[in-house]
């Protein structure tokens, strides 16, 4: 395949990808699960770390539980929303439970960099480590994100459908518990997957131009 015609393939995957949130009600083989989680761990991370972990979870019950424990969460954070805006607060929280009748819900987690912080003495000023934690805490939540991004797409391409949700960490513990997480992780998202019943419609984009800023 050429150059430009792998760009098209990619850019076909890139368009046509959707957030699915609706799934037939089959298992999903654990060769496909293996392989998003192959594209995954392609993505590129500060300093090569790879600095993140796949929880997998396949138990419906399980799953229905830790929907009921997001649900509770919301509707206690409803009851501090002024009552005009509770009834879209609502409608936009029935989207953190969407992953309730996936086959397989992945948690992926992330863990700071410790490469710079483990190095600088005590002797350095507090405003430099902070910015040094900030960078080397969000190097890994990028890398786990862009993990995140390859798996999505990987499940697009073999014709099965994915949605990232951080909906559900409204429910932080709730989910740390449920996936069996351990001190040092951070659970990002929660990734629903499986064959897709429902493709949404495309969603719209700001054209690239209209968000791009050349620095002078
Ligand atoms: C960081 C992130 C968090 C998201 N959280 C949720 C969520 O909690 N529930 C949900 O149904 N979709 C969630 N989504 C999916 C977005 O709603 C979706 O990506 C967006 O509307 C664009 O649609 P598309 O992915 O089909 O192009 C999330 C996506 C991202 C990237």
């Amino acid at each position: 395949m050429s150059e430009a015609d792998q760009a098209d393939a990619l850019f076909t995957l890139l368009r046509e990808r959707r957030s699915v949130r609706a799934f037939k009600d089959e298992p999903l083989p654990r060769e496909l699960l293996e392989k998003v989680l192959d594209a995954a761990v392609l993505a590129p991370s500060a300093s090569n770390k790879q600095p993140w972990r796949f929880f997998v979870m396949e138990d419906r019950a399980k799953l229905r539980a830790l929907a009921a424990e997001v649900r509770a969460e919301k509707e206690r954070i409803g009851a501090h929303i002024p009552a005009d805006f509770a009834p879209s607060f609502l409608a936009y929280g029935d989207y953190f439970t969407r992953f309730e009748n996936a086959p397989v819900v992945l948690a992926p987690a992330a863990r700071p960099l410790t490469v710079l912080s483990n190095l600088v003495s005590e002797a350095l000023d507090q405003t430099t480590r902070t910015t040094i934690a900030r960078m080397e805490e969000e190097s890994g939540l990028i890398g786990t994100s862009l993990a995140i991004g390859n798996l999505l797409l990987c499940a697009h391409a073999l014709g099965l459908g994915a949605s990232a949700m951080t909906g559900p960490m409204i429910a932080r513990a709730a989910v740390t518990k449920a996936f069996g997480v351990p001190d040092g992780w951070s659970v990002v998202a929660l990734v629903a997957l499986g064959y897709p019943a429902e493709v949404p419609d495309r969603t719209e984009r700001k054209d690239a131009k209209s968000v791009t800023r050349y620095v002078k």
